[in-house]
């Protein structure tokens, strides 16, 4: 478990410490506005993170900690626009079609984040159940509308 866990870190640093080399790359080189790509990245790892908490939390019947992350949850949500809003398609997962439906972009953000105020007034009102898959389950459907559309298959 424990060097699972610690593998699993070490890839995450592999994968922070590329995705800076990306950016800097994108900004060497010629015509290329500074793109948000890292700090993109940065909140969307941060919401993977947040969902397993999540799940851990309802599991363990604990309904504050789950309110209060679920919370989190939907304040990322709010900022996914702004963040993508500058960027540019290139050496990243995020295709091209953010940009060109960007309204659409952002009616899956705010479905996101409708899902995870949901998922925070359930737990509020003590009505959020006990199973962490359903739970988190409501707000992962949103997150995967959104992949299924705007992000590209993993890059080599
Ligand atoms: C409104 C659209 C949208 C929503 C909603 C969304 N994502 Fe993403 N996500 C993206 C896009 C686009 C990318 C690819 C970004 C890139 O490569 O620049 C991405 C990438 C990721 C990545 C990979 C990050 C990396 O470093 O490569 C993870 C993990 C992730 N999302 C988790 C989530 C989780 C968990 C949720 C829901 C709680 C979620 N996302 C909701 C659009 C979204």
């Amino acid at each position: 478990m424990f060097t699972v866990r610690k593998f699993s870190k070490v890839g995450l640093f592999a994968a922070a410490a590329l995705a800076i080399a990306v950016a800097f790359t994108a900004v060497g080189s010629t015509d290329v506005s500074a793109d948000n790509h890292a700090d993109r990245n940065a909140a969307m790892k941060s919401l993977g993170g947040a969902m397993k908490a999540l799940g851990a939390a309802v599991g363990a019947g604990d309904a504050a900690e789950a309110q209060k992350v679920a919370a989190k949850i939907s304040a990322t949500a709010a900022e996914i626009p702004a963040l993508f809003k500058d960027g540019k398609p290139g050496d990243s997962r995020a295709k091209a079609e953010i940009w060109t439906n960007f309204a659409d972009f952002t009616a899956k953000a705010n479905a996101m984040k409708a899902a995870a105020d949901g998922v925070a007034a359930d737990a509020a009102a003590g009505n959020m159940g006990s199973d962490p898959k359903a739970v988190v389950g409501k707000i992962g459907a949103t997150c995967g509308a959104c992949h299924k559309e705007y992000r590209g298959p993993e890059k080599s």
